[in-house]
């Protein structure tokens, strides 16, 4: 379907291109057998949850300096999480992590679960939660779909359904595109393209690493995807 080598492609770009992040393991370090740490990429995941990445930098910083492991999270006081928290908003995110961080260190041992289905069980980890942190930290090859995905996606196929009824199909693409080698990655370069390239605005189509394999590009229509319901006044 002319839609094989998007994974590749990608892949390749974010090697190059991926942004910075503290809880991210390069993709040089990844080749020489560095894993990224679940404990990391839970706690970023939670707090990235309605949060910009700016955002959440300086945070998560200050949490992992201070609680370097989940049983270090598990063993903190409410009082001093919640005021680590402080300013990022959307405080029962910050009450689930700590029951979360409990859950796993007191009943599974300081492991996570390492499946999208299993992680979802626990506190503060809905559906797309789980996909990311089993993506990135175990490799599990499922589709992580957040807002930057669904642009990106509704572009490189030309979906003319609106959102929010276009959400099940943009899920399956994605999943059909999703590489069963470095699914982690390949969701991290997902959000990365459409957070610097493939914006919703004035998208840089020029510099894109999917121009060839992108059906919204080559009828001229990518800024005007993805399509979305009209808001009912309130
Ligand atoms: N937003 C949520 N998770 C992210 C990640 N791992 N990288 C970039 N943006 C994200």
């Amino acid at each position: 379907d002319g839609k094989g080598a998007i994974g590749e492609s990608l892949l390749k770009w974010y090697d190059t291109d991926a942004r910075v992040m503290p809880w991210r393991v390069s993709p040089q370090d990844r080749a020489s057998g560095v894993r990224p740490d679940p404990y990391r990429i839970w706690l970023s995941e939670v707090m990235l949850q309605q949060t910009t990445v700016a955002a959440v930098r300086d945070y998560f910083r200050r949490f992992t300096a201070r609680w370097p492991d989940v049983e270090a999270l598990a063993a903190a006081e409410d009082g001093a999480v919640m005021a680590e928290w402080a300013g990022l908003g959307y405080y029962a995110r910050a009450r689930n992590l700590l029951k979360c961080a409990r859950v796993v260190a007191q009943e599974m041992d300081g492991q996570f679960p390492q499946t999208a289905a299993e992680l979802q069980k626990l506190p503060g980890i809905g559906p797309y939660t789980a996909g990311a942190i089993a993506a990135i930290a175990y490799d599990e090859p499922v589709a992580v779909v957040d807002g930057n995905v669904e642009r990106v996606v509704s572009r490189l196929f030309a979906v003319q359904t609106p959102l929010p009824a276009a959400k099940p199909e943009l899920t399956d693409l994605t999943a059909q595109i999703t590489p069963q080698s470095r699914p982690g990655d390949f969701a991290q370069a997902m959000m990365d393209l459409g957070a610097t390239i493939c914006t919703p605005r004035n998208p840089a189509c020029a510099i894109c690493p999917l121009i060839a394999d992108c059906d919204a590009q080559s009828q001229g229509i990518a800024a005007d995807l993805p399509r979305k319901l009209a808001k009912k006044p309130k």
